[in-house]
């Protein structure tokens, strides 16, 4: 069956819509020709404690890179997604959570979250946290998690929360590196009725780091009700600490600048990047792009499916919705347990009008046929979301006919941890949608594709994606490491964001992501570095020499292919080969493990000794006809070597 290449805006979105066509391209067109205006305007959607009156002071000039939004107004997160919706919105569900288990759920109001997030701040000032201080959460998918982040907000606690996937190792070089004095986490995660150690891994987390241990507190959830180990004085039950505390809580009043949280993320070099955002640009942000790239309406049941590990849980679970007065479905578990049908269960379960899911989740379905989908109600649904990677435009049309009834437009959101929110993306009510494309830049978002050599490429074209001015929802720094922060972004391209990844611009202006052009995988929509993990093979005492590079892989986007030579003497076995997915797997984390391993007796070097990973990717991928010269290689035989010896996914 063939499908069409453009889809018009529906008139059922239109009819809908905060935004058709004409008043994006002008409010677009106002937004980047007089971006003080606009944001002077968009900037009061907030509630301040004291208004601005400067709106911007930004550059991206190397050795002065800043931004600096509505610097000089106060506001706090927490009371622009608690306090000032009380008066109306007080009994309104803020979040409906959905356990692992199809029968295990919790709802929570506005007022029910507003008194657990005072309680827990309260909690956390007796404990001596304060504005500045940094709090380390390591929390699954339960509100706690939104309560944990919330809390540190009102008190100006700066949150580095932490995929609870992550292994000891992992959380223990995040604590250590933004100094946290408290670490929030749970007895034990649970998804997909198996159970993470979480308590544990926190308690070796700190074990390891013996006297560079900043934590003078642990508080613990009990979510799943396992025994863990009390350390006297610094473990603190969770329900305990909140059991004696008042509902109440005097928010901390935060400058615009002042930061809100650090998220850690992967880059192509070294150990992860801690990606600091502050409170006033963020949150107007991300509670404007929550609603007018989901069109999001009162009284409308959103979800979105990601993990409030990651920056999409972050901007679009808890800060972006609540912001918004949204009613949100959490959810603990996976869309394959107990069964392929659970994402439509609950759609039908909470009547879900909008639903925010990754393209890998969509090609896990789409792997059964129509079986996630058969007999089943979806007919609340009006909006839907990717996000996180390129998505096919076959898994584009199978979300948009077996999920959408090919009623529902399909957001194809691009954006990054660095930008804070959603750059690129149509919106439902204005855009005609391309299958593929995350089309138009947001407000004030203005992106450009260069060469290699960073000249600017007119009209329809392929390069490097780069943004050329500041948004209020940019990262501001890497967490105690500005330097690092202009040399990563703003150095290889001067004057612009470089933002990693590849783009094509068609004749229409739609922009097309094409995938990273630096060494960063993107693994179910997860980033990981290839040298995080290439530094964690080589700490295997059989492992020589790694090299560590994606290929094509159907349902995670991109499978990690690993090229390992022996150390002398070692001989490569399967035994081996098992033990050194574990090592990773527990190194770094489930989602870093290796698809495929190849030992080699060597890896393609340039004479200077460089690792030449176009071949390597080249050979992963099966593209042997195009390996390109390999001519400079010190050995080139390496290479036939390789490609005799590849694997197979
Ligand atoms: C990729 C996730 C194509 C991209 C929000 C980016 C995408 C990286 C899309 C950031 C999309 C995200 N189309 N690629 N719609 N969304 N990406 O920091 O390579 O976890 O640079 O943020 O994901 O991943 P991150």
């Amino acid at each position: 069956m063939t499908h069409p290449s453009v889809y018009p805006v529906t008139p059922e979105a239109l009819q809908r819509t905060w935004l058709d066509n004409d008043a994006y391209l002008a409010m677009y067109q106002q937004s980047v020709e007089d971006p003080d205006g606009f944001w002077r305007e968009h900037g009061q959607r907030l509630q301040w404690m004291r208004p601005y009156t400067q709106v911007r002071d930004t550059s991206f000039t190397l050795g002065n890179v800043h931004a600096h939004w509505f610097a000089d107004g106060v506001l706090n997160a927490s009371v622009n997604c608690l306090d000032r919706h009380l008066p109306e919105h007080a009994n309104q569900v803020a979040y409906f959570w959905e356990g692992d288990s199809p029968d295990v759920q919790r709802t929570m109001t506005y007022r029910q979250l507003y008194e657990e997030v005072c309680r827990l701040a309260n909690g956390m000032r007796q404990l001596g946290v304060g504005k500045g201080d940094r709090v380390t959460i390591y929390l699954p998918m339960i509100p706690e998690a939104a309560v944990a982040m919330l809390a540190c907000a009102r008190i100006g606690a700066v949150h580095s929360v932490v995929f609870a996937g992550f292994s000891p190792d992992a959380l223990g070089s995040r604590i250590e590196d933004c100094g946290s004095k408290l670490v929030i986490t749970a007895d034990q995660g649970l998804r997909g009725a198996r159970t993470t150690p979480l308590k544990d891994n926190t308690d070796l987390a700190l074990g390891h780091l013996g006297k560079a241990n900043p934590v003078e507190h642990v508080i613990v959830v009990k979510h799943v009700g396992q025994n863990i180990d009390e350390h006297a004085g610094r473990d603190i039950w969770y329900h305990d600490l909140l059991a004696s505390q008042p509902g109440d809580c005097e928010p901390e009043p935060m400058n615009a600048e002042d930061p809100l949280f650090i998220l850690y993320t992967s880059g192509s070099t070294g150990k992860p990047k801690g990606v600091l955002h502050t409170t006033g640009g963020y949150m107007v942000w991300a509670a404007m792009t929550h609603q007018y790239v989901f069109d999001y309406h009162p009284g409308d049941v959103y979800w979105c499916s990601a993990d409030v590990g990651w920056v999409t849980g972050h901007s679009y679970i808890v800060y972006g919705p609540l912001a918004n007065a949204a009613t949100s479905v959490m959810f603990e578990g996976i869309p394959t347990y107990p069964s392929i049908k659970r994402i439509a269960q609950i759609i039908d379960k909470y009547r879900v009008n909008i639903l925010y899911t990754a393209p890998t989740a969509i090609r896990a379905l789409m792997a059964h046929g129509t079986a996630a989908v058969d007999g089943m109600d979806l007919s609340s649904l009006k909006v839907l979301g990717s996000v996180g990677e390129p998505i096919n435009p076959e898994a584009w049309n199978w979300y948009h006919e077996q999920v959408g009834k090919s009623r529902c437009p399909i957001v194809d959101t691009w954006w990054q941890t660095e930008t804070g929110g959603i750059l690129i993306t149509p919106l439902p009510g204005a855009t005609a949608l391309k299958p593929g494309s995350a089309t138009r830049p947001f407000f004030s978002v203005r992106p450009a594709i260069v060469d290699n050599e960073g000249k600017m490429l007119d009209g329809a074209c392929e390069g490097n994606l780069v943004l050329l001015g500041s948004w209020p929802g940019q990262m501001r720094t890497l967490f105690g490491d500005h330097e690092r922060f202009e040399q990563t972004y703003f150095s290889t391209y001067p004057g612009m964001y470089f933002t990693g990844d590849g783009a094509r611009r068609d004749e229409d202006g739609y922009y097309w992501l094409t995938g990273r052009v630096d060494d960063v995988l993107n693994v179910s929509g997860h980033r990981l570095g290839t040298a995080e993990i290439e530094s964690c093979l080589v700490a295997h005492e059989a492992i020589a020499e790694a090299a560590v590079v994606g290929y094509p892989h159907d349902i995670k986007g991109q499978g990690i292919y690993v090229f390992v030579a022996p150390r002398v003497g070692v001989e490569p076995s399967e035994e081996l080969t098992k033990a050194v997915r574990e090592w990773v797997r527990r190194d770094i984390s489930a989602i870093a493990t290796p698809d495929l391993i190849q030992w080699t007796p060597g890896l393609p070097k340039t004479r200077s000794g460089k690792i030449m990973r176009r071949i390597l990717r080249k050979i992963a991928a099966n593209e042997h006809d195009s390996l390109g010269d390999i001519t400079t290689l010190a050995d080139p035989s390496v290479v036939e070597h390789l490609i005799e010896h590849r694997l197979n996914a």
